[in-house]
């Protein structure tokens, strides 16, 4: 339990006591300044509102009732009814023994929740560009998140792979291969030339278009030799995301693949029950269903076509007979999408549809977790210098270039493989954790210079905090393994530290809660400025030290790499011993 938590329970129950109604929240939070002690409970306000009664006097009854003898040195009202409570430093010490002594910290969540999660989901026919990168790594925190904390986690990449586009590909890869290519070749190695060319083709040559068109047909009523075609294209196409996901540490296999085609046979009774439910009306030859809920300004309803003119199904369809997989089939409690704030619109139709039909079980939570753009410093969309989309493969190639350069600058001493290594993690973490810290929903400038840099709220800067904890302990000439309390809180820089290593429980719960990354990379930079502070006030191998605080102090710096180490793993980010 976070010491929120706890607090929260203790005045919780002296608020029962004092005879406040149960709805009255104690509204325990980080108290703003030092003097008003470490926590604060605000509740006493928003009871007396209700109560029509004096704030002081609700708080004074509340700390007669409030039991925290053994937590809290010192509780006091201040203001108009705040309680600000002074946390005691052996009980603060005797937390954080608990929680590094534990596997995990000790954080497993009370109630365990089914969770799916779709992220990444690139459209196959295409190389997997910037685009696609909010997407898989915001998603994959929260697997790694949610994974940390017990729950049950089902990764859902809903790939794109049953567009029309998937006509000419194959039309084109038969042409190709017939002229004696590999198939893993040179001209599948590039995607995004293969798919230019077929495009090309499908708009300047009319026999090829009407080829591709008959493919499209063919391969969706189940012929086999358009369908081969198609499953060779699209193994290669997953091929190249599963390097990219290597390349980038993201957790996503081909395990996780359920494509948009796997849905395929189940898109005609999923329009069947919307007009069993007469959910959907006829409109211009199309079935269309009008949602008077999601209305515009001017009270036009929000139509969602479920199918086309000549019955073809599009993606509408697909995320409704995917959304009943996920709540009927897989028992989700919550599904999290991580999509483009662009298909806000889409998300919120498939919801409101998908619970009128009764296609999502009534306690599964629907979220679509939306995030912004990737700005050039133009401060418009990230493209390359001649406008054309940026490849992630090789976006991630020139970060661990520049990675490299820096490292070999700031160290030549570092052996030539290790700085390989070193430029692989500080490269890939400097990009994943400059899209991370940005609060989601905002769009955000790329910049190469402010994500390598080693001061600042970077990856670089907390790796390179880690690292130095892992110098201490080689001139300690003591391993982290012994190191296991007890702990000694005399200081008011080890009080700050130690109440911020037990602030990490709460920093997850909230980013599990909300899914906002920034949130564990503000917590992460905090950790480490309290930690230079202590570093900084605190002597550990100082001559003169006593045993006992030197011990209590490595205690300290090893519960802090710990935690910047689990922190950034759960970012997707890895740490080194040295750089
Ligand atoms: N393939 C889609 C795209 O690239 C994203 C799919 C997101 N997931 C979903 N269930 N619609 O835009």
């Amino acid at each position: 339990m976070s010491i929120r938590e706890v607090l929260s329970t203790r005045v919780r129950q002296a608020m029962d006591a004092a005879g406040i109604p149960a709805e009255c929240s104690p509204a325990v939070a980080l108290s703003t300044k030092p003097q008003f002690g470490d926590y604060q409970a605000n509740g006493a306000m928003g009871a007396a509102k209700r109560l029509k009664n004096n704030p002081r006097q609700l708080a004074s009854s509340i700390i007669e009732n409030l039991e925290l003898d053994d937590i809290a040195e010192q509780v006091e009202i201040a203001g108009p009814g705040f309680i600000n409570i002074h946390l005691r430093n052996d009980w603060l010490a005797s937390q954080l023994e608990n929680e590094l002594a534990t596997e995990g910290f000790g954080l497993q969540a009370q109630n365990v929740q089914t969770v799916v999660i779709d992220y990444s989901s690139p459209n196959l026919a295409k190389e997997m560009h910037v685009g696609h990168l909010r997407s898989t790594i915001i998603g994959d925190v929260l697997v790694r998140v949610l994974s940390f904390l017990g729950h049950r986690v089902i990764r859902q990449n809903h790939v794109g792979d049953w567009g029309t586009q998937f006509g000419m590909l194959i039309a084109h890869l038969e042409d190709e291969t017939a002229k004696g290519m590999e198939l893993t070749g040179a001209a599948l190695a590039d995607l995004e030339t293969f798919y230019r060319d077929a495009k090309k083709r499908f708009d300047d040559e009319p026999s090829f278009a009407e080829r591709a068109r008959d493919y499209v047909v063919r391969l969706q009523s189940g012929d086999e030799h358009c369908r081969k075609l198609w499953q060779q294209f699209i193994d290669i196409s997953l091929r190249h995301s599963e390097e990219i996901y290597q390349k980038l540490n993201v957790s996503l296999t081909r395990e996780d693949v359920r494509a948009e085609s796997a849905y395929n046979a189940e898109l005609g009774e999923i329009v069947d029950e919307l007009q069993k439910q007469n959910l959907v009306q006829e409109s211009d030859g199309a079935l269309v269903a009008f949602l008077d809920e999601l209305a515009d300004k001017k009270g036009n309803p929000s139509p969602v076509i479920v199918q086309k003119t000549g019955g073809g199904y599009l993606y509408a369809t697909t995320d409704l007979a995917a959304i009943r997989y996920r709540s009927k089939i897989l028992q989700a409690d919550r599904v999290l999408y991580f999509i483009d704030s662009r298909q806000g619109l889409h998300m919120k139709q498939i919801f409101m549809l998908g619970r009128k039909a009764g296609f999502v079980s009534e306690n599964c939570s629907l979220e679509h977790h939306a995030f912004g753009t990737m700005l050039g410093d133009d401060g418009k969309p990230f493209k390359t210098r001649s406008g054309g989309t940026v490849k992630l493969a090789e976006l991630l190639e020139e970060a661990v270039e520049r990675a490299g350069r820096i490292i070999e600058e700031k160290n030549p001493e570092l052996p030539i493989e290790e700085r390989q290594e070193v430029a692989h993690k500080v490269g890939i973490g400097a990009v994943k954790y400059a899209d991370l810290c940005k609060t989601r929903t905002n769009d955000y400038v790329f910049s190469w210079d402010e994500m390598l840099s080693f001061e600042g709220n970077t990856a670089p800067y907390l790796q390179y905090a880690y690292a130095r904890i892992q110098s201490v302990f080689r001139k300690a000439n003591e391993l982290p393994d012994s190191l296991n309390g007890p702990l000694i809180v005399a200081t008011k820089e080890e009080k700050a530290l130690v109440l911020e290593l037990l602030k990490f429980e709460e920093a997850l719960q909230q980013l599990a809660q909300d899914a906002y990354p920034h949130v564990l990379c503000n917590y992460l930079y905090e950790l480490s400025s309290c930690y230079m502070k202590f570093y900084e006030a605190c002597p550990i191998l100082k001559d003169g030290v006593e045993a006992q605080t030197r011990h209590s102090r490595l205690c300290l710096c090893d519960g802090t790499a710990r935690i910047i180490k689990t922190g950034l793993n759960l970012l997707g980010i890895e740490v080194m011993e040295r750089m």
